[in-house]
């Protein structure tokens, strides 16, 4: 089949199945649960609250064979230039590959040079942590000042965030904005002497780390020798020279064949080995692994990621969603839905195909969210009861530290699906504002604000504990979910073309703030606005 004619069965069949309960759909085929639940990786993901019939889900897996998913799946590890635009591969599964593995980008051998940089970030942060590495004065490094934006920074902070103890030996902080106060509130109590800056960026030309980077070498300086200041500044980044220039007295690198979204897997993620120690980081690696091994191998209906890019399709463009909320139930992954808007929106939120042709869809759905049960209090009032219809994802730990359960959080969790799902009448509801001793008009006049449609979707993802391996599977759960929605789509998912145009103009409007007026390049509405400014 052609990928127009299954985009057009998809679409007959999403036509039909939004005018189905998906309540009643157990009931009409009692092997849904079956058929739509799986376990990958330590992970189990239940897909039977969405919004297709048994016929709408062959349609969508019938589009994603007849987008040749299995081939350009296997160029994606085969290291092929599958980001068409900077001819360039993008090779995240070899970082987190068991050692003695053999990827291939572009046809050259990786593998050995990737080992070689994880033994060396396991020795650098064991030296850290045991104090044999010190700072200038000999004392042992107690913190470490992450710098970095985006791709750079979001995946670490969520893994931090995740796995951290809650006292740490090495304390970590994070910078990212240009804003100086978030570097001023970073550094505050913070002794130079024992503060090790990690400056993470992998071009190492990214405006907002630059300028925070001179600010952290600055407060290094005035506290600390000359000599000894390169052992508190530490560069990561795909382009060494630069950072070596920079004054970083150590450099860990990584390829251009790593996107910056995808990067959490190498030296990115330096300073969480640090402060989590490296059998932490390795066991996230591997749960990684782990997921890559089930997406190369099961089969493409039994396919976790595959199944989530398709619900997600089904629901933006069979039955035109344009948003999803994700909600995960466990404040250590908060910053999940943070992560999820660059890694989904940076690489998906385009509307060109990878020949230049409009992708003529919609593509990638405004993706927000907030931790469970925040979220409850916040938003959801329109996701229950809003015209629009926005599918939810909900990830429910059962134990964050494998012994305290969680349950107060499922209980919110499984009750918002359900509500979601199930919905409640009018009927429903006048009927329980005359039970609780409503009168007849006040039940008229009450009840149409108590309904709820229902039949709103929801994906739940279980993670029996919050470990590094299924934090790992996780997130590279969400990458491949993301690729396969890219290549079902026929878009390149890693490149960002999209981010290019405002760095440009800031250099511009920069230019004119230090010129002190506006220049004539601007608009008149910017031109007034950067007036005011400058006043
Ligand atoms: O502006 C977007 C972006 O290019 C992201 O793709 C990237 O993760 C981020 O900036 C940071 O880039 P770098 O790691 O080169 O500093």
């Amino acid at each position: 089949m052609t990928p127009y004619a299954a985009w057009a069965e998809l679409e007959a069949a999403a036509r039909r199945d939004a005018d189905a309960r998906i309540v009643d759909q157990f009931a009409a085929d009692p092997d849904r649960l079956s058929w739509m639940t799986l376990d990958a990786a330590g992970l189990h993901l239940d897909l039977s609250k969405q919004s297709w019939t048994r016929t709408g889900f062959e349609a969508a897996l019938s589009l994603a064979r007849a987008c040749d998913l299995e081939s350009r799946r296997a160029a994606l590890f085969a290291g092929e230039a599958v980001n068409s635009t900077e001819d360039r591969a993008a090779l995240h599964p070899a970082l987190r590959a068991p050692a003695g593995a053999d990827f291939h980008a572009l046809g050259a051998p990786v593998s050995a040079q990737v080992d070689a940089v994880r033994a060396e970030m396991k020795l650098y942060a064991e030296a850290v942590r045991s104090g044999i590495e010190t700072g200038a004065s000999g004392r042992a490094f107690k913190t470490v000042v992450h710098i970095g934006i985006g791709g750079s920074d979001l995946g670490p902070r969520l893994i931090w965030d995740a796995l951290r103890p809650l006292d740490p030996e090495i304390d970590l902080r994070f910078v990212s904005n240009i804003d100086s106060r978030d570097m001023a509130e970073a550094l505050t109590g913070l002794d130079p002497e024992t503060t090790l800056i990690v400056a993470v960026s992998k071009t190492f030309t990214t405006h907002e780390t630059l300028v925070n980077a001179e600010a952290a070498k600055a407060w290094l300086a005035a506290a600390l020798p000359a000599a000894g200041l390169d052992r508190h500044f530490i560069g990561v980044t795909a382009a060494p020279e630069r950072a070596a220039a920079f004054g970083c007295g150590r450099v860990f690198g990584f390829n251009d064949w790593v996107g910056g979204r995808y990067s959490l897997w190498s030296a990115v993620s330096l300073s969480c080995a640090i402060g989590l120690g490296w059998q932490t980081f390795q066991g996230f690696l591997d749960g990684a692994a782990e997921l890559d091994r089930h997406f190369l191998e099961a089969p493409m209906e039994r396919n976790a990621p595959v199944l989530m890019a398709l619900a997600q399709i089904y629901n933006v463009d069979g039955l035109h969603r344009p948003t999803r909320t994700v909600a995960p139930y466990a404040h250590a992954l908060r910053r999940l839905p943070a992560f999820l808007q660059q890694l989904e929106m940076e690489s998906n939120g385009k509307g060109v195909r990878r020949d230049g042709s409009p992708v003529g869809r919609q593509t990638c759905p405004v993706v927000f969210g907030e931790p469970g049960t925040n979220g409850q209090h916040a938003f959801f009032q329109q996701i229950h009861q809003g015209p629009q219809v926005v599918p939810a994802e909900f990830v429910i730990v059962a134990s964050t530290d494998g012994t305290s359960s969680e349950s107060p959080l499922w209980a919110n969790a499984l009750a918002q699906g359900q509500a979601l799902m199930q919905g409640k009448t009018e009927v429903q509801a006048r009927a329980e504002l005359i039970a609780s001793g409503a009168s007849d008009i006040e039940a008229d006049r009450l009840a149409p604000h108590r309904t709820f449609s229902g039949n709103r979707p929801s994906t739940a993802i279980l993670m029996p504990r919050l470990t590094p391996r299924t934090l790992g599977a996780l997130i590279a759960l969400y990458e491949h979910k993301t690729f396969v929605e890219g290549v079902i789509w026929d878009i390149n998912s890693f490149d960002q073309w999209g981010v290019e145009l405002g760095k440009v103009l800031a250099r511009a409007v920069l230019k004119d703030v230090a010129a002190g007026e506006p220049g004539p390049g601007l608009d008149p509405s910017t031109a007034a606005l950067l007036t005011r400014l400058l006043r």
